[in-house]
């Protein structure tokens, strides 16, 4: 959900009337109740939509469905402009264009210390990176912890996190509260104390320069032939030992970087789990499938598809106020609506009166 009752009642003092479809919070266990409770209006989606200044979704709604909403409406989701499919894709972007529609993709808010509230990726990576090595030690036949038994020692499961991000620092986290022997690796040099603040191993390539500190904004970009030859010498020689492997690696507006190849999967042993959050943007392993759980020499992919989902309630919680933490830093009082600043709002605003306007988008 894209608010919730505690979201509604915030937005509400500061003078908005919040209307919400009946019965849309059930996944993520909030009561029509609830949110009428705190103050919203509850109806059907076309009720709902009936002059809305701002529809907050936490995809982007199909632009057809939008019918009631007031012409310049505000569409504020994760829009995913670079995806295919039917919740995204550059068609869908040129149909709020071409509709009239002001669509704000929140995924493209930038990575600047005041807009760290806002940011919907950390929010729902986060919780990724958790779940991603929950359903790992799920679907892993044997345990993480190493336990001392009468019967016998089971030795602790060796988990590898490949892109240290912050799904993967939550995952190197839950690995190591799991009891995982953890090691990790990503091309930002920044990520190295990061690994080992957390009691993991970093596994890096030495022998070609990789990405100086954070990136360009906290985010890494294609890495050179040179680079790459290199990391997949350092990965074949690791991997081979690890029993869970978490993958997170993405470069914003490309494919993710493919960092696992088959014939390293068939140096693996058989019962090892990898999970590949990477799956709805090309996957970061050959032979991932998003949404599926594939076998290849006796390794299990899974190809994560919205992991945040699979944590309905927590991930609105902070999706919501990520959505509120945004509109809100920009309300105006006398406008009676928020006004957004030149940084955040050209960063977000895919498009406008009527037109494509974001330069990531122009090309
Ligand atoms: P992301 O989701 O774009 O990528 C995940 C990780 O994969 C990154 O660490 C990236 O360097 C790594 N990666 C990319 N290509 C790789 C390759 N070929 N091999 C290995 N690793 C590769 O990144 P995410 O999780 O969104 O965060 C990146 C950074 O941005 C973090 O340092 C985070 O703290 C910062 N950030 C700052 C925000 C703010 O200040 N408002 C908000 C969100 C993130």
């Amino acid at each position: 959900m894209a608010a919730t009752p505690e979201t509604v009642k915030k937005f509400t003092a500061l003078g908005a009337a919040m209307a919400v479809e009946k019965g849309a919070g059930e996944g993520a266990s909030i009561s029509d109740a609830d949110y009428e409770a705190a103050g919203a209006t509850l109806g059907t989606r076309d009720a709902t939509l009936k002059d809305a200044d701002i529809v907050l979704g936490v995809q982007g709604p199909d632009p057809d469905s939008l019918t009631g909403a007031k012409p310049g409406a505000w569409i504020v989701a994760g829009l995913n402009p670079f995806g295919a499919g039917e919740n995204g894709g550059r068609a869908r972007v040129d149909a709020y264009a071409a509709k009239g529609y002001e669509a704000l993709a929140m995924e493209f808010m930038p990575r600047i210390t005041r807009a760290q509230s806002m940011d919907i990726l950390s929010s729902q990576s986060n919780l990724a990176g958790y779940k991603a090595v929950l359903l790992a030690a799920a679907e892993y036949g044997r345990a993480f912890p190493m336990m001392m038994t009468a019967a016998g020692t089971v030795s602790a499961a060796r988990a590898f996190i490949m892109g240290v991000g912050v799904a993967g620092l939550q995952a190197i986290a839950t690995a190591r509260r799991l009891g995982a022997q953890v090691s990790a690796t990503d091309v930002r040099s920044a990520t190295r104390e990061q690994i080992m603040s957390l009691g993991a191993k970093p596994i890096f390539v030495e022998s070609v320069q990789g990405i100086e500190g954070e990136g360009s904004g906290g985010y890494a970009t294609e890495m050179s032939e040179e680079y790459q030859k290199a990391q997949a010498e350092l990965v074949s020689a690791h991997i081979a030992k690890q029993d869970i492997v978490i993958t997170t690696a993405l470069i914003p507006g490309r494919p993710a970087p493919r960092l696992i190849s088959d014939a390293q999967l068939a140096t693996m042993r058989p019962g090892s789990v990898i999970v590949d959050l990477a799956a709805e943007s090309g996957g970061n392993v050959e032979g991932a499938v998003s949404g599926e759980t594939v076998v290849r020499h006796g390794v299990k992919i899974i190809g994560a598809k919205n992991m945040a989902g699979t944590l309905a309630a927590d991930a609105s919680a902070l999706f919501s106020k990520n959505l509120f933490n945004f509109l809100s830093a920009f309300w105006d009082k006398d406008a009676g609506k928020p006004v957004l600043d030149e940084e955040i709002g050209n960063a977000v605003r895919l498009t406008q009166g009527g037109k494509v306007v974001n330069p990531r988008l122009l090309g």
